[in-house]
């Protein structure tokens, strides 16, 4: 299957249809056979946009607050909104102490499956209990409100339980996944000078062990805020633990039977920080809070999908990224949802161990992605029709543009035909959903590789470089008109680029860096991001930090990553790298490979390394990604009067032939 990235002509209208939605035969997706009932969702988004104070006033009553607020929104600080200006509440509280006053105390919180095949179940009142425990734990070890916790841990339940932990003690919790390097890891914990640090002894991917502890102690020698770090024993790998700073989870935790008081956090108090990636510099430290957050994080859920009481609930996703924090751990909890938590690879040992899944645990609702999708869709047919997924009602994706085959073989070949695509667009800063179908406001008709409609709420418009808003399917940039609930409060310790990263582009809307359009029936598609951001299975990565990961190894003085497509990964990563005087270049390739996954994480690996004499650069001195590009897609690169040296671009074009041609051998 081809995923084509450029804009063609559809044939019959003289209008432009992005490529990337078309079908291999480039047919256009068929609409009218995918069409559901449609429920109030005109009625309800309208509300929500021309009385936001009377919609909020009621839809932030999801959620128990112990103080309610006297003002909904906060707008003298523009572009930091502040919401529920006044409220008061604790979000472990809402994710489980009011679900053991009604009948949820015994209900199953989460489910656990571990890669080898091992089980878990937690129930809501399991679940406090060992929040409350590692909350006093972390009280008894001098952890106040306000302090940063980092929490660096495999999909196991006390990941969950960490950042409830957290939450309850007023905490600010920053999860780092787990598939990051040691480099990565110290980058992040002293971003945000952590106290603390929560890990294990190791994690699982594919059959192998991930040795997470020993990333820790190399990652610490160089983070003089961390006093403490909490150990999970998770796979009896023998550790190398520092005396007086380091800990056993088991340890710290036994005989602490405690209830432990929430602490009321004011509505704007921040929940957490999750770092991501831009186009400059470091990563940003996005900032979300308690009250604006969590209301944004259980409606979004409820008005998505709509989960019932008896639902299961799997989001495959990874607790290091936002969809993990907001759609496994936050937003089920907060709705009293059973969430469904799978540790390893999705086809490991078999191909068929995502169906698998569904059917033993009768999962009614999956969330995954595109890449997932495309992965498990390559092994054919007869692995998800040896299980009986008659369970699944809908289905989701979330991370980047879902292709029309894609889409189709999801709704037939695991939805029968019987279940909506419920296809989410959003992004770390806006906390939850933002464009998306609505199944509990009826769905209406679906367009395979649309993700419809906004939600209550959002206010998105696709402008113009100038700002001006676009017509009918032309292409733009999506920016977001109003405030809504689940924005982040701003970039941890960088109010300045909060604004100049979101809200200098245009003026008085939020640039969130995706193209877009909008068609007649006013439907979005979303066509990729518009700046140096590329999404590599759904991962969100910087060409920058694969550029300073490659420089930093010391062999190379310059490097330039663009990315390519790929069919199952949507993209891949192509770096050219200028060795530095007296480097050889024998085993070059390998070597940086190894030193970036060593530092970064394999996540940041690039998939082809071209080790050149000299990057295409203007007479300014700066290195021409768009010629690189066009160069490797093989394409016109437009305007190159600025170009210094085209010798490069010779050299460029042989290396990437001589690459094919190895490949093809
Ligand atoms: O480019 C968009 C893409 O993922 C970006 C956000 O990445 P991240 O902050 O890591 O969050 C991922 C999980 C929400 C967006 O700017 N993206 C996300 N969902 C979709 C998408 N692109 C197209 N369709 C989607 N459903």
């Amino acid at each position: 299957m081809i995923i084509r990235h450029s804009l063609a002509f559809r044939k019959d209208k003289i209008t432009l249809y992005p490529s990337v939605l078309m079908k291999d035969d480039n047919s256009l997706p068929t609409e009218s056979s995918f069409s559901f009932q449609r429920g109030t969702y005109e009625e309800f988004y309208a509300k929500s946009i021309e009385k936001p104070k009377e919609f909020w006033n009621e839809h932030a009553h999801i959620l128990d607050w112990h103080s309610e607020w006297h003002q909904v929104l906060d707008q003298r600080k523009a572009p930091f909104y502040r919401w529920f200006i006044g409220g008061k509440l604790n979000l472990s509280y809402n994710a489980l102490d009011r679900h053991l006053t009604n009948y949820r105390r015994n209900k199953a919180a989460i489910i656990w499956v571990g890669e080898n095949g091992d089980e878990k179940i937690v129930t809501y009142h399991g679940l406090l209990k060992r929040v409350n425990a590692l909350a006093q734990a972390m009280r008894d070890s001098g952890m106040q409100k306000g302090d940063r916790v980092i929490i660096y841990l495999p999909m196991i339940i006390e990941s969950v339980v960490a950042t409830l932990a957290a939450a309850r003690i007023g905490v600010v919790f920053s999860v780092v996944f787990s598939g990051f390097g040691a480099q990565a890891l110290a980058d992040r914990i002293n971003a945000c000078k952590a106290k603390m640090v929560i890990t294990a002894d190791g994690g699982r991917r594919s059959g192998k062990l991930i040795d997470l502890k020993k990333i820790v102690n190399e990652a610490l020698e160089d983070c003089p805020s961390v006093e403490e770090c909490i150990v999970v024993n998770h796979m009896n790998n023998p550790v190398e633990m520092v005396e007086d700073r380091d800990f056993w989870y088991h340890e710290v935790t036994a005989q602490k039977h405690v209830q432990v008081e929430p602490e009321w956090m004011d509505s704007n108090d921040p929940l957490f920080i999750l770092y991501t990636s831009g186009t400059t510099g470091k990563p940003k430290g996005v900032v979300h809070g308690n009250g604006g957050y969590g209301v944004w994080a259980a409606n979004t859920l409820k008005w998505a999908f709509d989960p019932s009481e008896d639902d299961r609930w799997w989001c495959a996703a990874d607790i290091g990224w936002i969809t993990g924090h907001t759609y496994i751990i936050f937003a089920p909890l907060l709705l009293g949802v059973t969430s469904i938590m799978y540790e390893g690879a999705i086809n490991y040992p078999e191909p068929d161990r995502m169906w698998q899944i569904v059917e033993k645990y009768g999962v009614n609702i999956l969330y995954t992605s595109p890449t997932a999708i495309r992965m498990l869709m390559r092994y054919g047919e007869n692995y998800p029709s040896k299980h009986d997924l008659s369970s699944l009602r809908e289905l989701g994706t979330v991370g980047e543009p879902i292709n029309p085959s894609a889409w189709e073989w999801y709704y037939h070949v695991i939805g029968h035909g019987r279940c909506p695509i419920i296809d989410t667009y959003w992004q770390t800063e806006t906390g939850g959903f933002i464009i998306s179908p609505t199944a509990n406001l009826g769905i209406g008709m679906l367009k395979p590789g649309s993700a419809t409609l906004p939600m209550p709420g959002i206010f998105p418009v696709v402008l113009d470089e100038n700002g001006e808003e676009l017509g009918i399917n032309e292409k733009g940039y999506i920016c977001i008109k109003r405030p809504w609930p689940g924005m982040m409060l701003t970039l941890y310790n960088d109010d300045e680029r909060y604004k100049s990263v979101y809200f200098s582009r245009f003026k008085d809307v939020y640039f969130n860096g995706d193209y877009a359009m909008k068609d007649k029936d006013g439907y979005f598609w979303l066509l990729g991001r518009s700046d140096e951001v590329i999404k590599v299975s759904g991962h969100r990565i910087g060409t920058i930090e694969i550029e300073d990961a490659l420089v930093a190894s010391g062999d190379v003085s310059e490097a330039a990553v663009i990315a390519r497509s790929d069919s199952i990964k949507g993209e891949a990563i192509v770096s050219f790298v200028v060795p530095k005087i007296g480097v050889r270049k024998e085993g070059l390739q390998e070597k940086l490979k190894r030193d970036v996954r060593k530092a970064m994480g394999p996540i940041l690996v690039p998939d082809e390394v071209h080790v050149i004499e000299s990057l295409p650069k203007t007479r300014s001195g700066k290195i021409m990604r768009r010629l690189l590009k066009a160069v490797y897609l093989d394409q016109m690169p437009g305007d190159i009067s600025t170009l210094e040296n085209e010798a490069s671009v010779t050299e460029i074009r042989e290396s990437i032939e001589r690459f094919r041609k190895e490949i093809k051998k």
